[in-house]
């Protein structure tokens, strides 16, 4: 490893907002040199963290005895629940989520207690000598065992609207049908990891792969017994996050930092891929059940849909990932009559948590089922049915939680990429194709996606920012957000490099520190670069104001006659280089350090009814995906994708192009590829690559075409910029109903009953039961 990467001459562009800049950690990714938490220097005298794990999925510990793993070589402390000087929980919401569970344990998996050794090793090995004896009780496992258990982690929410149940009565068409989708696992290539190292006096200083720095502290603090000013959390970046990182990295700081606390040592805890696996919660696996009443074309009159959600054992973000997918339950499509009904069961299985779409995905997906078995059912090209259910205009512009839809969007680029994708030509050549091809069938589909963005929980909507001008004319940029390879460091860069006037070369970019920017919500819910890129432009501003005001009084000018601009500050025939202006300003004793500060306008929801506007605005995309399945072995492969995706202003589209290539790969995983299986006592059986498959480059397909759309956002954004991490995600929904498309040209007729994901199991059963006329 070279200790400095050579720096490429590459010109910065001015402005650099709008413009395609790479990512500030590329040239670092490429050489090996970005610095992630377990590439840090390791501190004299470290600890080694590993925790044990309960083995049975719901049980009382009748017995725990450490006696062995405190004998074993290198082990310097086991810390235990009755060690804990403050608070045995890490629930960012409820509290509900032991560090080390005490009398009952709940999830195979579960922690127990924490071992420091001197080496990984020995601490991993020490942690499976503990002799605990277990009294088993039931185990709810499975969404079908907590509706029969009647378990919940939250009472159930009901959104309704119209009169759903009369207007089934008298539609002319009615359908019924159910839907299973599996859960998904992050696979962030960095595992969670945290590294706790003490300072005096009971301060604790940690470096974390988290999204949430704020709440590792806080939940930290309150372990140690300790106020949160006690405790520092620090991110520079994170080798993935994708939701995974938004609460479950608490648990890790947490034992890491107890140890620590006890010992007076550094303590790192890194859980290799396995652990992590099973010791993290996923995205949620859902069950939906539908009864839909429409009319010959398709368009639904009334609709009584039901999301029943695994949460696992303990309450995390379900709340609101289950209310997300209820507002998501519409997509692209007005519902006059609608009863949306979202149960969230308590399992004892891990704790499920964020991921990519945070539910909206599930109730993406839920809709676009009941529309394409609409039209598997009618006969028609799902696309038309869709179209005939979009949002539009007045009367039409309502969501079932009575928010209205003001920017809509979806129609004209389901128009667009439907004549730049040749999407009915193409459905001709297949048809023609499947007639005369009896093993392998292709399938094309073509769907909306609408996300809403702000947290839904309306306080989490808010961001800081810390910026500091030195005497040289560098920047010093900080800000609550933090960067998980999605580019939010770069975007923020960008736009207070802007203000300045000044190249980004000039802007140095630090890690996210709770002890710079107090109080910041998790980089989630896709709003980072508006919520952060919005407090440093308002940081900028202020300290470019008081600028202003000093030069603009020197010359005698009007300060909004100045224009900062390629590294200078001019006015009229005055020009100053914007590093002399510092300097002087700072010899008149001006200062040159600003936090700035923001909170998004106009959301306002009520958190039991879901009724208001959670959402201050909506990205839009559209995808065409096709594919080929083997209709003997249930085989599919990717064929094409052609995707338009509304960014807004970009604030820089070569990042946002990668977070759309990305999210659709990730989503296609999801719907296609990745299987989650836990056995029927709650183990999980898939628990590396080898029995977990995500996508690798030999499942993108060769024509991947992604265009832009980059119309400013009607609401006054960032520099009218759109959120971009996780819509795109959504996109693979085509995907998932192009092979069922496929599938329905294996024969039969009628909508296509295929659960996610769709493996080839699946896709063979599904082709099986249409060829034998039974219906899955
Ligand atoms: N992109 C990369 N490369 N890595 C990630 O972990 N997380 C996604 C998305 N894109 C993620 C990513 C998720 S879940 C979210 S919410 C957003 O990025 C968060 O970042 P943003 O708010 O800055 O878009
Ligand atoms: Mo993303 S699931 O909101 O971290």
């Amino acid at each position: 490893m070279s200790a400095r990467p050579p720096r490429s001459p590459t010109p910065v562009p001015f402005p650099a907002t709008h413009q395609n800049i790479r990512h500030d950690s590329a040239p670092l990714h490429v050489a090996g040199t970005a610095r992630y938490v377990d590439d840090m220097p390791e501190p004299p005298g470290l600890l080694h963290v590993a925790l044990g794990q309960s083995a049975k999925a719901h049980a009382r510990i009748l017995s725990i005895d450490l006696s062995a793993v405190r004998a074993y070589p290198g082990v310097v402390a086991v810390v235990t629940s009755a060690d804990i000087p403050g608070v045995n929980d890490v629930g960012p919401v409820v509290a509900d989520d032991p560090i080390f569970a005490e009398t009952l344990v709940e999830y195979v998996g579960q922690s127990l207690f924490a071992v420091a050794a001197e080496t990984r090793i020995a601490a991993r090995a020490a942690a499976r000598l503990a002799k605990i004896t277990y009294e088993e009780l039931p185990a709810i496992i499975t969404i079908a065992d907590a509706r029969a258990a009647d378990s919940h982690v939250l009472p159930p929410k009901r959104v309704e609207r119209g009169d759903p149940l009369g207007t089934l009565a008298t539609a002319p068409y009615r359908l019924t049908g159910h839907l299973a989708m599996g859960g998904q696992d992050h696979f962030y290539l960095e595992g969670q990891i945290s590294m706790a190292i003490p300072g005096e006096d009971g301060d604790m200083h940690i470096l974390c792969s988290t999204q949430h720095p704020s709440e590792v502290q806080h939940l930290v603090a309150r372990a140690l017994g300790r106020p949160d000013n006690h405790v520092v959390v620090e991110v520079r970046r994170m080798g993935g996050g994708f939701g995974g990182k938004e609460t479950q990295a608490s648990l890790f700081a947490a034992a890491a930092s107890l140890v620590a606390d006890r010992t007076g040592r550094p303590a790192k805890l890194r859980l290799d891929r396995d652990d992590d696996m099973v010791m993290t919660g996923k995205r949620h696996d859902f069950e939906v059940a539908y009864d839909v009443g429409f009319d010959a074309d398709g368009r639904i009159l009334a609709l009584d849909l039901t999301l029943e959600s695994r949460c696992g054992m303990s309450t995390d973000l379900s709340g609101a990932i289950n209310d997300r997918a209820v507002f998501h339950a519409d997509n692209c499509y007005f519902l006059p009559n609608i009863r949306i009904t979202s149960y969230r069961y308590k399992t004892h299985t891990v704790s499920n948590t964020a991921f990519r779409g945070f539910g909206g995905p599930q109730g993406m997906l839920a809709i676009e089922g009941v529309v394409d078995d609409i039209a598997h059912h009618l006969g028609r090209d799902p696309l038309a049915v869709r179209r005939a259910n979009l949002y539009g205009g007045p009367g039409r512009d309502l969501t079932p939680y009575g928010m209205k839809v003001e920017d809509f969007i979806a129609d004209s680029l389901l128009d667009r990429l439907e004549s730049s994708s040749a999407y009915q030509a193409r459905r001709t050549a297949i048809a023609a194709f499947n007639a005369a091809s009896p093993v392998l069938k292709r399938g094309i589909a073509c769907t909306p996606v609408k996300f809403g963005i702000s947290f839904t929980t309306s306080f989490l909507n808010q961001a800081g920012a810390l910026i500091q001008v030195y005497t040289d004319g560098s920047v010093l940029l900080n800000h609550g957000g933090t960067e998980m390879g999605q580019g939010l460091y770069t975007k923020v860069a960008q736009v207070v490099a802007d203000v300045f006037g000044i190249g980004l070369d000039r802007v140095r970019i630090t890690a996210t520190r709770t002890d710079k920017v107090p109080n910041t919500s998790a980089t989630a819910a896709s709003a980072g670069a508006d919520l952060n890129g919005m407090a440093s432009f308002n940081a900028a501003r202020t300290i470019r104001d008081r600028l202003s005001t000093f030069i603009a009084g020197r010359w005698g000018v009007e300060p909004s006659a100045l224009s900062f601009a390629h590294g200078k500050v001019t006015a009229g025939e005055h020009a100053i280089r914007f590093d002399d202006l510092v300097r002087q300003a700072y010899l008149a004793r001006i200062s040159l350090s600003a936090t700035g500060f923001y909170a998004t306008p106009k959301i306002d929801v009520d958190k039991e009814t879901l009724i208001g506007r959670p959402f201050y605005y909506f990205a839009y995309g559209a995808a065409v995906s096709e594919v080929v399945i083997d209709t003997l072995t249930g085989e599919t492969k990717l064929l094409a994708v052609d995707i338009l995706h509304d960014c807004g202003s970009s604030l820089n589209p070569v990042l946002d192009r990668g977070q759309v290539e990305g999210a659709y790969v990730q989503g296609m995983g999801w719907l296609i590829l990745e299987e989650l299986v836990f056995d029927a006592a709650g183990r999980l059986c898939t628990h590396a690559p080898s029995t977990y498959k995500i996508p690798g480059c030999g499942d993108i397909p060769d024509h991947f075409k992604v265009d832009l759309v980059t119309q400013p956002n009607r609401e006054e954004t960032i520099h009218r910029s759109k959120a971009v991490g996780e819509p795109p995600f959504m996109l693979a929904i085509s995907a998932y109903h192009a092979i069922k498309a496929a599938v329905a040209a294996a024969g039969g007729s009628g909508p296509v009953t295929l659960d996610a994901p769709a493996t080839p199991e699946r896709v063979l059963m599904a082709v099986r039961a249409r060829q034998s006329g039974t219906g899955v």
